[in-house]
């Protein structure tokens, strides 16, 4: 997959604003203490995610992968007032760590952190949601994908993350890549579903961008 130069992230950094000081020091802790640290966010995406929140106002958000809490707090300045962000990670040595920051943050009374695995949680929330953000186990995103659809507000949206996995995707892969294969898997899905509008944004790995018609 094609990729930015360095500079040009660079120049993109430069010309975006900046994320607020919470968020700042949540990646540097992160990247501190905090084994796979590559796996958040960061000040990129984590922009573009809330902007998208910011534009749907959601009354509910759900998170599938919290890791230290970095795109949850991003989704969450888009929220309605009275909103709520419920988000889930079956790592609960990362619990402490991220629930400070949540506590931290103007949203720490709508952020509902569960910790457990996204296939027993999901399937118990009763809530409707008007915005969806996929970013846990990369193997299991087609199965993600059916167990909120329903639980997705019509006109409601699901954003999938690291949709083009290094560009893998679109190549050959060895039969034991079964987290490219889940991914391809969960991309060919939502483009022969009838019931959605999709399209992927060439952002970092790829952001999958889905409404529910
Ligand atoms: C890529 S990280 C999430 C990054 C985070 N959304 C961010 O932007 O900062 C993926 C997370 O999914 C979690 N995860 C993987 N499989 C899971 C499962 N079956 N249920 C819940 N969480 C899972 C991992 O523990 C990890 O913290």
């Amino acid at each position: 997959m094609q990729r930015f130069t360095d500079s040009v992230t660079q120049y993109i950094l430069e010309h975006s604003s900046a994320p607020d000081p919470l968020l700042m020091e949540l990646e540097r802790q992160t990247y501190l203490k905090v084994l796979r640290a590559q796996m958040i966010s960061g000040p990129i995406q984590g922009k573009i995610l809330e902007m998208i929140s910011c534009m749907v106002r959601p009354k509910n958000i759900l998170e599938l992968g919290t890791f230290t809490g970095y795109s949850a707090l991003c989704l969450a300045k888009g929220l309605a007032p009275e909103g709520k962000l419920i988000t889930v990670d079956i790592n609960d040595e990362l619990e402490d760590f991220a629930q400070s920051f949540f506590n931290r943050s103007p949203y720490k009374k709508q952020i509902d952190f569960r910790v457990g695995d996204v296939c027993a949680i999901v399937p118990n929330l009763k809530e409707t949601f008007d915005l969806v953000f996929i970013d846990a186990d990369k193997r299991q995103y087609p199965d993600y994908y059916h167990l909120v659809f329903d639980k997705v507000a019509s006109g409601g949206f699901i954003i999938a993350d690291d949709v083009l996995w290094y560009g893998k995707v679109n190549e050959a892969i060895p039969e034991n890549d079964t987290y490219t294969q889940g991914l391809m898997d969960f991309n060919q899905m939502v483009q022969n579903d009838p019931r959605v509008e999709n399209v992927i944004f060439p952002v970092r790995d790829g952001l999958m961008i889905v409404r529910k018609l």
